[in-house]
Formats: C-alpha cells, structure tokens, sequence
C-alpha cells in the first residue's frame, strides 16, 4: 500500500492553518493557501509500547488528483492488535515509509475505523466526495485526521444512512470476526449450543447477539471481577444481550462445570460442537472437556498470553480440531465475502437488532494534545476497562 502525502515544515503549517481555519463546526477544515490539507496523526519509528514510541506528527496532503482521494476520519477504535503492532509482535506489519515529511520512515497506529472522503481526483471512479469507506486490509494507519490513497485500499460503505462513524467504524474487524466463526466451522443449526470465552470482549459480544438472531444458544464465560455485584452485573449485562448461560473462569473451572453443563443441555443429549477461544490457557481444557466429538475449537485471541495446551486424549478419542482464525487472512482471501458480511452487520444495526459495543469515546479535535490520545492508547491492555476506547474525530 502507498501513500501519496506532500508535506510542509511545522514553521510554516501552524500560521497558514490559522489563517484559513473558518468557524463552522464539523466542517471546519485546516487548509493551507495552496489548499494543502493540515493533518496530524499519532505515528511511530520504531517498535515498543506506545507511551514510550507514539508521537503526535503534524504533516500537509497535496490537493487530491488523478486517481488519489483524500480522507478525513471519523472514527478509530483502539484494538488490542494495535498496540501489539506497535510493540511489533503482531504478524500484520505496519507500512513504514518517508512519506509523512518526517526524517526517519514513519508508521500511523491502528488498524481499523472509517473516514469520510473529502476530495477525489479527477479519474477516480465509484467513489465520491461525501462517501464513507472502510479500510480494506489492516496495516493503514487509522489513528490520524486525513489521509491521502487510492481507492483499492477502500470499502465503500453503500448505505451510510442511519448509522453512527463509531458503528461503521467498528463493524469490520469484530462483528467480522464472531460473523465468521460462527458460519464458518461448525454447520450450526438453530438450537444449536456453542461455548465462548471472552465474551464481554468485542468479538464475544458480536457472538452472542449474531447467536441470538440466528437462533443458536451460547455459553458465556466471562472474567470472575473482584466485586461479586460486578460480576453479578456483567452477567446479566450479556444476558440482556441474548447470552443464554453466563459463567465466569472461576466456576468454568470449577468440578462442578460439567453439571452444570449437563443440565443445561437437557442431561448432555443437546451437543456443544463449537468453542471461541479469546483467551488460551487451562481455560480451553475445560471448554475441550464438555465438547461433542468431532468438535471444533477456533481460537482468534491470546488475551491472558496463555498457551493453549492440547490434550492427547480430546484429539485421539474425540477427534476434536483445534483450529486458528484470523479476520485479516480471511478478509484478503474473501474481499467479497467481506464486503457482504460488513454491509450485512451494517443492516442489523440500522434495524435495531445489534447493539454497540460499549465504547469510552476519546474526543480527538484539532487542539488535542498527543499525551491525551497517547495515553488513551497506553491503557487499553491494562486492567478491567468499562469500554473499548475509540478515537472520535470533532473538528480537524
Ligand atoms: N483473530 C482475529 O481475527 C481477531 C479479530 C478481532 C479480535 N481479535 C482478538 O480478540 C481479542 C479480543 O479483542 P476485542 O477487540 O474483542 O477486545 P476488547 O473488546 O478490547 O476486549 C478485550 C477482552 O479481553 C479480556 N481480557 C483482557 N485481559 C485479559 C486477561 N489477562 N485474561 C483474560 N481476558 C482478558 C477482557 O476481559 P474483561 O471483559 O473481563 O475486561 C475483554 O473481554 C484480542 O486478543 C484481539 O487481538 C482477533
């Protein structure tokens, strides 16, 4: 993937900007005399943890032409596997270059969010200014203002009607995510029981709601809070979202687990073929132990950095398969699959019938210092969170 960005020195950017910036709310636009567009965006030169390498970079983009469309973003979440890409763990590599005016090749955090197009050139076509687009594969750079590429780089949101930037913004890698892991290993039928960890996770809550439309029944297994009532109150937060049964790790590894399986699946006659796994570790053991056989246990997340360890005998005499997905591999390979499984998501929440996650809103306007958005980023894999963060843009 290219970008094509001009840039200009900080010197002469910041009283240009000033000069052209004009008081209406949401359109208010930081362009240069020559229409050079004024972008910032939150970039790094070398790998680490992103209080240690994010910085905030001021840059300009040329005046969009031929084939090139410029971007202003709406909306940007914060996801676990972009702070692991930023700490280079992450097989999805970020697009270093020396287009963003600064010395050294820089990268743009995150993977995911949506933006408006602001301007196209005059050969592009299918797209237009107004248009809101989705990135088409990870490694963008979505925590920014504006952005310059071309159109293959983009999933056109064809109806944006009734739909938030913070919905649209978050549709294409988690509800992606449960979509597809529920359609795609097991032929489950309506009635049909699957098992999750994780499940107050982004991904699990797109599970439960997906699982409910379709008829399917889950168990939730959620992480045991220090409170018992905010246990409690999680619990019935995923049940009002259409989880059948919810568990927490502590009682999911608890002897008592496999009655209370037992009983809930009309005595063991109603089988559970189908586990998601988030977290790893000896958790898994006790979702594989309660499996049908011939069972499949898809595994998308790392989230306690436990391996999951595979038990001889569960493969051998229960021939259960234990299995990887990963959105990205899958969005490549199927690019129209995708768009239908977006637009699809994108349906049932203009109908009322999926509900967002519960997100922590971080306002980003073109006043906002680095240190805020930064540390916006630094907390997102650190202790119980109320919400996933998700940068939104105001004024820029
Ligand atoms: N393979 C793929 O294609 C794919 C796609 C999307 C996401 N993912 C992965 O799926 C995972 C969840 O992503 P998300 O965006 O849905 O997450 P999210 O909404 O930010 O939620 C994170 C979840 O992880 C749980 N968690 C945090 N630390 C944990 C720990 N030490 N042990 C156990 N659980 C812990 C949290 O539990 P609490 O609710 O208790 O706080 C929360 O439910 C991440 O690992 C992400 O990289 C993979």
């Amino acid at each position: 993937m290219s970008f094509r960005l001009s840039t200009c020195s900080t010197s002469l950017r910041a009283p240009l900007a000033r000069l052209t910036t004009t008081t209406t709310p949401v359109t208010r636009r930081h362009l240069s005399a020559y229409g050079y567009e004024q972008a910032k965006a939150l970039a790094f030169t070398n790998y680490g943890e992103p209080k240690d390498v994010l910085r905030l970079h001021g840059h300009s983009i040329s005046p969009a032409h031929k084939d090139l469309v410029t971007l202003r973003f709406l909306a940007s979440p914060i996801n676990p596997a972009d702070i692991n890409q930023i700490q280079g763990v992450y097989p999805s590599k970020p697009n270093f270059s020396t287009t963003l005016g600064a010395p050294e090749p820089t990268a743009v955090g995150g993977n995911e969010g949506v933006a408006e197009i602001i301007s196209a050139g005059g050969s592009v076509k299918g797209f237009q200014r107004g248009d809101w687009v989705i990135m088409r594969s990870p490694g963008f750079g979505t925590w920014r203002t504006h952005a310059q590429t071309t159109t293959e780089n983009l999933l056109k949101i064809e109806d944006k009607s009734g739909l938030t930037p913070l919905q649209a913004g978050t549709v294409s890698v988690n509800p992606c995510t449960a979509y597809r892991m529920l359609k795609d290993f097991v032929p489950l039928k309506e009635g049909d029981w699957f098992i999750q960890n994780g499940s107050n996770s982004g991904v699990g809550r797109a599970a439960i709601q997906l699982a409910k439309l379709w008829g399917y029944r889950s168990i939730n297994i959620i992480r045991d809070r220090s409170d018992p009532s905010a246990t409690e109150a999680m619990k019935q937060d995923l049940k009002d979202l259409g989880a059948d049964i919810v568990l927490t790790d502590t009682e999911a590894m608890d002897k008592s687990f496999r009655n209370v399986i037992k009983e809930a699946t009309n005595g063991g006659r109603e089988q559970i073929s189908l586990a998601l796994n988030c977290v790893g570790g000896k958790l898994v053991n006790s979702m594989a132990k309660i499996l049908a056989d011939n069972s499949h246990i898809v595994t998308y997340g790392a989230m306690s950095r436990e391996p999951v360890t595979v038990p001889a005998g569960l493969q051998i005499f229960k021939n259960i398969s234990y299995d990887g997905f990963w959105v990205s591999r899958w969005s490549d390979a199927n690019p129209e699959e995708k768009k239908k499984t977006v637009e699809h998501v994108l349906d049932l929440v203009r109908e009322g019938k999926f509900k967002d996650t519960p997100f922590d809103e971080v306002k980003w306007e073109w006043e906002t210092k680095g240190e805020e958005l930064i540390k916006a980023v630094q907390g997102t894999l650190q202790g119980f969170r109320s919400g996933k963060g998700v940068f939104v843009f105001g004024r820029t």
